[in-house]
């Protein structure tokens, strides 16, 4: 093993030294050292797609590069080891003016545009090339389609003016271009994600259509911009983007600015060195070490010497997504992708199909169609349907169905953390999957061992330790047969990239026509295991499945689940409470089954009357591809402004040439801060020692605890060291303190600010101080009595009468907070009500707008909603003399 890893990042070589075990590729790429503001890192956790890189590796079978774009987020940067890494900025950038021609006039807000200054020869001079171009590729389009050739290539253009990219590009990705000619970036901050996540697509599928093209976004992530113009821009590329479409596709001004930018193929640069061997990696820090085994034997002798430690297997690492807290604590990362036994398979063995553990969700999908061309069973579909309905597509490239298969059995038992509720596991259950693995036994060796998936939950539900010590090889999944009726559902808070709050796979097996031989409900979301509903089994087995009978099923499955609910109802607590009663999950589970007895019925042929039958059809996925126009008039009288241009910094930003504060140059030696922020709303807080004396300690002890705790840690900045607290201008009264003092008065305020040698280990101590090193307790007066408890709703402010008083009748604008009324809206038909009066009044009798009608009143409440920015919030403080 080598303590050096050596990749390359667009188009070139990089060595590190015993790169740390815990760093991120994203962490690299953004560390000054490299400086690379194109991918950004707004989660950190694989759920918005604004880290996307491509990662490629030579494939021998093909003797050509393959191309994955992934999430940098997730990637160790000691997993990249003979790969190639490409981030946008390798990909084809902007085209920047040449100084020589930059002048200096006065200038208009919009855009720095001169007023009435020269017009750059650099502009005119890419205007003509630009024109030249562009009736090349019309000339070359109109020929294409004269010879009813519609087949679609992305290099527009053979050769462009010279341009000043930093790498070999002749110009800019076109992706990127398109993006911002349809005015696809408001921020900018996701873009170079949907960027990536294109560019490797739109190269692996130059024939996609407008369909495809849509799905491959399910992983993106946009807060600002909107998916319609995003959307557009990608779909242009698409094999079925007709002549109509372009019509209708909402077109942007563009300027001069603009007009200069030339967008060429989409390349990837794959240099010939990283066709070699792979070197495994070893590494080591302070805290974590990582070893790359190539073979079954040295996987084995690894585990034995560390049995006892704690260690962690390592594949796509898209678990850090999931369990980042397991990570710390992570003594050893074991990397098991060069292991050969986890990739070899995939062959179909007596109507199975044999598959690798470490084959990644998209290559599965792939290997489905493949098997889904000749083989139309519903167990096909079932596992498709889940397959594609696990996380998004670029998480998806890395993520390994082994991978997938261990959350669930790695969190079974209690305090192991959140119970993992796999989509793809259910359906494995309820088609009895076969699972061999590897079991490390005392001698240190491996045994091989086969079970069907269910079996496997329950050995390691009797010995916990098991999840440990066993390595998943292979799985052999039934291909499925006519007689089966499988139906694979999920519901989570979103349609793509989103756990399941309640899956199931039910599995009917039919002797006769509707008669029932066997049948397998399986549900997760209901215990931290896939759950079989045995009573409603038992109950339709052997018996004659009709709509007579669905009311009673229905009713046995729903005492069940409850029962079930409540048996797990400790375990399930530590779920992260969504606010999902139990009875939303019964309900769901009892929809669940209703839709498999139709959908059973209609496959069988059974009467099922037509109203009832849509009831059972598989929705997901099968809507149209998605359109939208947005309406607006244009004031030509206030040109430029009120026009639809694009924004001058658009190309920067979908091309990640946008730097934002987070992302500018900082001087030599600058400290990282990281925020100490309140876990609690309305309480005194002191700052503990952890595993110590409660009682509080001072900041300048806290300080000594930290040097300890870590190296890396300079300082700990509280309100003691802010002279009068200083100014914080956030809050709407701006009378916030910078740092809380004494008392914090609602979550997330901000404590006190570690500052330490990095970033990450800036956010890593200020993470250990928020959780361990800081105790509250009950306010003093006056929060005592009626205030005592914080308050976190409106109907809790209301209560206590803790709301802004509405403006006098005479002031020319609607000012109530808490019963919101619109200019022009009509409310004479609405009972005045206090807003707390939760009793529903009688339907009664009234006119709304002049029309007699029937009132009925409700009331309807809201929850808050989940949210978050992409953009970080940072800003770079240089200090000066007072
Ligand atoms: C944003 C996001 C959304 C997601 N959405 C869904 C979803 O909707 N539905 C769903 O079911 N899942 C979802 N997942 C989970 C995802 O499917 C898993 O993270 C992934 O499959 C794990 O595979 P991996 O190769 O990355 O495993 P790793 O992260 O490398 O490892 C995961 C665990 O498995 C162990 N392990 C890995 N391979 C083996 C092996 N061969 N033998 C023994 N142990 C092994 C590791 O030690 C570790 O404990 C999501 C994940 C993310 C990040
Ligand atoms: S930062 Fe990687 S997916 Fe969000
Ligand atoms: S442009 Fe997408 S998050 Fe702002």
């Amino acid at each position: 093993m080598s303590n050096h890893v050596t990749f390359y990042l667009n188009g070139k070589a990089v060595s590190i030294e015993n790169p740390a075990p815990d760093l991120l590729l994203i962490d690299y790429l953004r560390s000054p050292d490299v400086a690379l503001a194109g991918p950004k890192k707004p989660c950190g956790e694989g759920g918005c797609g604004g880290c996307t890189v491509i990662l490629s590796r030579w494939n021998e079978v093909k003797n050509e590069p393959e191309h994955r774009a992934i999430n940098s987020c997730l990637r160790p940067v000691c997993a990249l080891s003979g790969l190639v890494v490409t981030t946008v900025e390798g990909t084809g950038a902007v085209r920047k003016p040449d100084a020589k021609y930059l002048h200096h006039t006065l200038t208009t807000s919009r855009n720095a545009a001169p007023i009435g200054g020269h017009k750059s020869p650099v502009i005119h001079e890419a205007k003509t090339a630009v024109a030249a171009k562009r009736k090349s590729v019309r000339d070359a389009v109109r020929a294409k389609l004269a010879k009813q050739d519609t087949s679609t290539s992305l290099k527009l253009v053979d050769k462009v003016a010279k341009h000043p990219s930093e790498h070999s590009h002749e110009g800019m990705n076109p992706v990127a271009h398109r993006l911002a000619i349809n005015n696809g970036s408001q921020c900018g901050y996701c873009s170079v994600g949907f960027v990536m996540n294109m560019s490797e697509f739109i190269t692996n599928n130059p024939q996609a259509t407008k369909k495809e093209i849509e799905e491959a976004f399910d992983g993106n992530l946009c807060r600002c911009t909107g998916y319609r113009s995003i959307l557009t821009g990608m779909k242009t590329f698409a094999s079925d983007w007709s002549g109509e479409d372009e019509k209708h596709r909402m077109k942007c001004l563009e300027d001069d600015v603009h007009s200069s930018q030339l967008p060429t193929g989409v390349a990837i640069p794959f240099p010939k060195e990283p066709r070699l061997t792979v070197e495994p990696v070893e590494s080591q820090s302070d805290r974590h070490q990582w070893l790359t085994p190539s073979s079954l034997s040295e996987l084995a002798q690894i585990m034995t010497a560390y049995s006892g430690e704690k260690f962690r297997l390592v594949h796509g690492n898209t678990s850090f997504g999931v369990y980042k807290t397991e990570y710390p604590d992570t003594k050893l990362f074991i990397d098991i992708r060069l292991i050969p036994e986890l990739h070899e398979w995939d062959k179909v063995v007596d109507d199975q199909l044999i598959i690798g553990a470490g084959t990644t969700y998209n290559k599965f999908i792939d290997l489905l169609a493949v098997q889904m061309e000749f083989n139309q069973t519903t167990t096909l579909s079932a596992l498709d349907f889940m397959a594609r309905r696990t996380a998004g597509r670029i998480v998806r490239n890395a993520a390994s169905l082994g991978g997938n298969t261990m959350l669930v059995l790695k969190h079974l038992a209690k305090h192991t953390g959140d119970p993992f509720p796999s989509d793809l596991f259910t359906v494995l259950v309820a088609i009895d999957a076969k699972i061999t693995f590897l079991v490390l036994v005392s001698n240190g060796e491996f045994e091989h061992v086969t079970l069907t998936a269910g079996e496997l939950v329950n050995e390691v539900l009797k010995d916990s330790d098991l999840a440990d010590r066993i390595v998943l090889l292979s799985y052999a999944l039934p291909l499925g047969r006519d007689r089966d009726v499988v139906l694979a559902q999920k519901v989570a808070l979103r349609e793509v990239n989103s756990h399941s709050i309640v899956n199931a796979t039910t599995r009917l097996t039919f002797s006769e026509k509707c008669h029932v031989e066997n049948a397998e409900l399986v549900f997760s979301g209901i215990a931290p295991f896939p759950w079989h509903a045995h009573d409603t089994e038992s109950a339709m087995q052997d018996e004659e499945l009709t709509l007579d009978n669905i009311g009673m099923l229905l009713d046995i499955l729903a005492d069940e689940v409850r029962a079930q609910l409540r048996h797990w109802r400790e375990r399930m607590e530590e779920v992260p409470n969504e606010g999902f009663t139990e009875e939303y999950r019964t309900q769901l589970a009892v929809a669940f089954f209703y839709k498999a007895i139709i959908n059973a019925l209609v496959a069988r042929g059974a009467k099922v009357p037509a109203n009832l039958q849509s009831s059972g059809e598989v929705k997901w996925g099968n809507w149209p591809v998605s359109n939208g126009t947005q309406h607006y008039s244009k004031q030509k009288f206030k040109a430029p402004v009120a026009q639809p241009y694009i924004k001058n910094t658009a190309m920067y930003q979908t091309s990640g040439q946008l730097h934002y504060t987070h992302e500018l140059a900082v001087p030599p030696l600058t400290a990282n801060g990281a925020l100490v922020q309140s876990l609690r709303a309305l309480a005194n807080f002191r700052f503990v020692i952890p595993d110590s004396d409660t009682k509080g300690v001072s900041p300048s002890v806290l300080r000594k605890y930290l040097s300890e705790y870590a190296s890396s840690f300079i300082d700990l900045i509280t309100v003691e060291n802010i002279k009068n607290g200083g100014i914080n201008l956030q809050g709407m009264g701006l009378d916030q303190p910078l740092y809380a003092n004494k008392m914090v008065s609602y979550v997330g305020q901000s404590i006190a600010m570690v500052l330490a040698t990095t970033e990450q280990e800036a956010i890593r101590i200020a993470e250990h101080v928020t959780e361990h090193c800081v105790a509250y307790s009950a306010p003093e007066k006056p929060w005592t009595g009626k205030w005592s408890d914080p308050i976190i709703d409106l109907l809790d402010a209301i209560e206590k009468g803790s709301i802004f008083p509405d403006a006098p009748k005479a002031v020319p604008y609607v000012s109530h907070i808490w019963k919101i009324t619109r200019p022009g809206s009509q409310f004479d038909w609405v009972l005045e009500k206090n807003p707390l009066d939760r009793t529903i009044p009688e339907p009664r009798n009234g006119t709304v707008g002049s029309a007699p009608c029937v009132i009925v009143e409700s009331t309807q409440l809201n929850g808050g909603q989940a949210h978050f920015y992409m953009e970080p919030q940072g800003c770079i403080a240089i200090p000066t003399d007072e």
